[in-house]
């Protein structure tokens, strides 16, 4: 069955990528998920200037999911977009190019400098525990706004925004976001995990991101209601650990998915199995993927 899909005028192979943050800290890692099957890449989040990170602990497997808080190490996009413009060629799937500024003046130039090297750009407004970064962009709604339209006013390919979990801020400021493309819904759930022994919380920063299993079902949710509030294409990410995982994303809306916590679980090899997986189901439904998508919402 044929997997390609759209988004914003840019072709997958297949709808499966990887989520931030997971395998996309350098341009090798980026070649290995290419190699193993994702339909697009997607980099770590990429800030103005260089961040080191948190202290160790940075990441914590729970009993319902995963718990990180790296703090967006990167090298700062100066030094990554040579990185990536060094060997943008090898790149037969789209790059899309995760950015966190902070402010409209940093979008800007980070937008115009990935110009010659990302397909698309996906803005970071919802790290959940990094100050002036994030979710603190996405609380103030001029703010994005201003930031979503640099990136627009500079970058000539589809911007997407990825969101946080929490509805009601997503409703109350999806204006906000009105001149992007794509909506990624979404990011992990603001949360702690405490040493009872230590007496002390685990991760180095305190606060964290809860991913995995338990995000499934709420950003599940999310998905279905933006894909009815708005008319934006949607990347669904959250849990998404088996090929039916994802077919519920693309039932609710989503045209095409990202994969996190299972791909530090299952390794690479998990996008064999959910392409594998989703051929068969569309098969044997006699259906096509871009039928399927938003089938779950009364017509
Ligand atoms: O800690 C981190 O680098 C997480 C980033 C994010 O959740 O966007």
């Amino acid at each position: 069955m044929e997997l390609v899909t759209k988004i914003s005028g840019i072709t997958l192979r297949n709808p499966f990528m990887n989520a931030s943050g997971v395998l996309g800290q350098t341009v090798s890692l980026l070649r290995r998920l290419q190699e193993a099957g994702a339909g697009a890449v997607v980099t770590k989040s990429i800030t103005y200037e260089e961040r080191k990170g948190y202290d160790n602990p940075t990441f914590v497997k729970i009993k319902c999911g995963y718990l990180n808080a790296m703090g967006l190490p990167n090298p700062g996009f100066k030094e990554f977009s040579k990185e990536l413009s060094s060997s943008k060629e090898e790149f037969k799937v789209p790059v899309i190019v995760s950015i966190a500024p902070s402010e409209p003046k940093q979008a800007k130039e980070m937008a115009a400098t990935f110009k010659k090297v990302a397909d698309a750009i996906e803005i970071n407004l919802s790290c959940p525990h990094a100050e002036k970064l994030g979710l603190e962009v996405f609380s103030d709604m001029g703010l994005t706004e201003n930031i979503v339209k640099s990136v627009k006013d500079n970058f000539d390919g589809p911007v997407f925004c990825k969101l946080p979990p929490y509805r009601n801020e997503v409703l109350g400021l999806i204006k906000s976001l009105e001149s992007c493309d794509a909506l990624v819904v979404s990011n992990t759930i603001r949360a702690m995990v405490i040493d009872v022994k230590a007496k002390k919380p685990i991760l180095g920063n305190k606060f964290g991101g809860l991913s995995g299993r338990a995000l499934h079902p709420i950003s599940l949710a999310l998905v279905f209601e933006l894909y009815e509030k708005t008319r934006k294409p949607i990347v669904g990410v959250g849990g998404i650990e088996s090929w039916e995982d994802a077919v519920e994303f693309f039932l609710a809306g989503a045209s095409a998915v990202q994969i996190g916590s299972a791909l530090e679980k299952k390794g690479t090899t998990i996008f064999k199995e959910l392409i594998e997986g989703l051929e068969e189901y569309l098969k044997e439904e006699k259906i096509g993927l871009e039928e399927l998508i938003g089938l779950a919402h009364d017509s």
